[in-house]
Parts: C-alpha cells; structure tokens; sequence
C-alpha cells in the first residue's frame, strides 16, 4: 500500500496573499484527511511564503493520519520539529532562496552532519526521511548516517515522462531494488500528478507514500478538493 500525503503549502500560499485566514490551513488539513489524505504534508521555509512556523503547533494536534515535516535542518527547522514532533521529517537540501526542492542530498559529504542531526530526530521518535536523487552511492550513504527511509525527488521522472516513461523510470527502479535491500524505506515526491503517477507506483517496489502538493491542489481548482483527493487515491490502489 503506498500512502497518500498532501502537501498543503501552496493553500498557504493562497492564505498569506491576502494576510487573513482564508483558506484556513487547519480546516483544509481536516478536510484533507476525512476526504481520504492519508497523511498531511508541510514544507516551511525561511521566508515563510508558504507554510509559516507558527501553522506548525496548530496543524501538529489535528492532523490524525501522519505529520510530515520537510525543510532544510537549520536550527530553526530542528527546533520547530523538535518541539512538535510529527511522525516523520524529511530533510531536504534546499537553499533558503529556492523556488522549490530541486536535488537530493549528497549523503557522503555531509555524513558527519546528517548523523548528527538524523540521531537527535531519531531519539525524539521522529522517523527520518532523507530527499534523494536515485543514485546508488548517495543512497548507501543514506543507510550510513541512519536514515529510515528515502524520499526519491521524482522531478526528472516527471520532466522525462511524456517523452519516454521507461528511460524516465530506469533510473529510480534500480536504486528502490537498493534501497529496499539495505532495508531503507521509500517514499518519493515532486511533480507526481494525475498523468504520471500510476506508472510509478506500479514499477516501484514497495513505496510507502508518495507526497504531492502542486498538481494536486491544481486539480482540485477543477475537479474540488474531495474528487482531487480521491482521483490521486485511485491511482494508487
Ligand atoms: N517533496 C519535497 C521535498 C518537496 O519540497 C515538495 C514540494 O514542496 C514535494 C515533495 C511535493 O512536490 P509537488 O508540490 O510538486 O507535488
């Protein structure tokens, strides 16, 4: 079974355009999750465009499926993550300036720096997810400093796919037959949406969750947030 997680950063996008509380985060969090969003995703950033620092304790008591935090392990991050403690965080590379995550971490030139942090995540009981590009030495070095599991960045699957789906997979089927062997966990996220989905899903072994933001809630634009949801399900199951 591979888990559905909604990134819900870009409806706090659309709320911090205007300064009042419309949407309300917490209220779509909820609404996600009855509408069958098997876990809620966030993504803060430094400059708080999406997702701010303060949603963080509200969302952390209300979402009832699995918490996801993402970002870049600042002091800042691992304090709010600390002080929260969701069921998972994924650390991600990005740069404070980043328009979006677009690159995994090279987990053998910061192994002394993600033991550290993936060991005082680990000890407050948050499962540790590292965001990756499907590189087999990068993903060994994932095993090395104690992750628990990958989260492929599927953005050049996604970019590659309308050309040619199978070269776009290749890469990501032979590093999750890795992953899986050093009994890391995976996950995968970034660019999935309603076209390119199932295809992943089906030629991945063992995938955990997929986490989407973008396309999704661009879907529900069309389609509303409760059909989005269940259309993004349906290709999984
Ligand atoms: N995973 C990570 C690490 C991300 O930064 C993002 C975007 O915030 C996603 C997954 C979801 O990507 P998308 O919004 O394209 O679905």
């Amino acid at each position: 079974m591979t888990r559905l997680s909604v990134n819900i950063n870009k409806v706090a996008l659309i709320r911090n355009a205007r300064g009042s509380n419309l949407p309300n985060l917490v209220q779509i969090a909820i609404d996600c999750e009855q509408f069958g969003a098997e876990g809620i995703t966030v993504h803060p950033r430094p400059d708080e465009r999406h997702v701010r620092y303060d949603d963080i304790p509200a969302l952390q008591p209300i979402v009832k499926t699995e918490f996801n935090i993402e970002g870049n392990p600042t002091p800042e991050f691992l304090k709010l993550v600390l002080d929260n403690k969701p069921h998972q965080c994924t650390l991600v590379p990005d740069a404070p300036d980043a328009l979006t995550s677009d690159n995994g971490w090279d987990t053998i030139a910061n192994e002394p720096f993600l033991t550290d942090v993936i060991s005082e995540l680990k000890r407050a009981g948050i499962r540790v997810s590292l965001f990756m590009n499907p590189e087999k030495r990068f993903i060994e070095g994932a095993k090395k400093v104690g992750a628990d599991r990958i989260e492929f960045y599927t953005g050049p699957y996604a970019e590659q796919f309308s050309e040619n789906k199978k070269t776009a997979i290749a890469p990501y089927i032979a590093s999750a037959q890795f992953a899986n062997s050093l009994q890391l966990g995976i996950n995968a996220g970034h660019d999935l949406n309603l076209k390119n989905l199932k295809y992943f899903k089906n030629n991945i072994e063992d995938l955990l969750e997929v986490s989407i933001g973008h396309a999704l809630i661009c879907d529900a634009l069309y389609y509303g947030l409760h059909n989005a949801i269940q259309l993004y399900l349906k290709e999984l199951s």
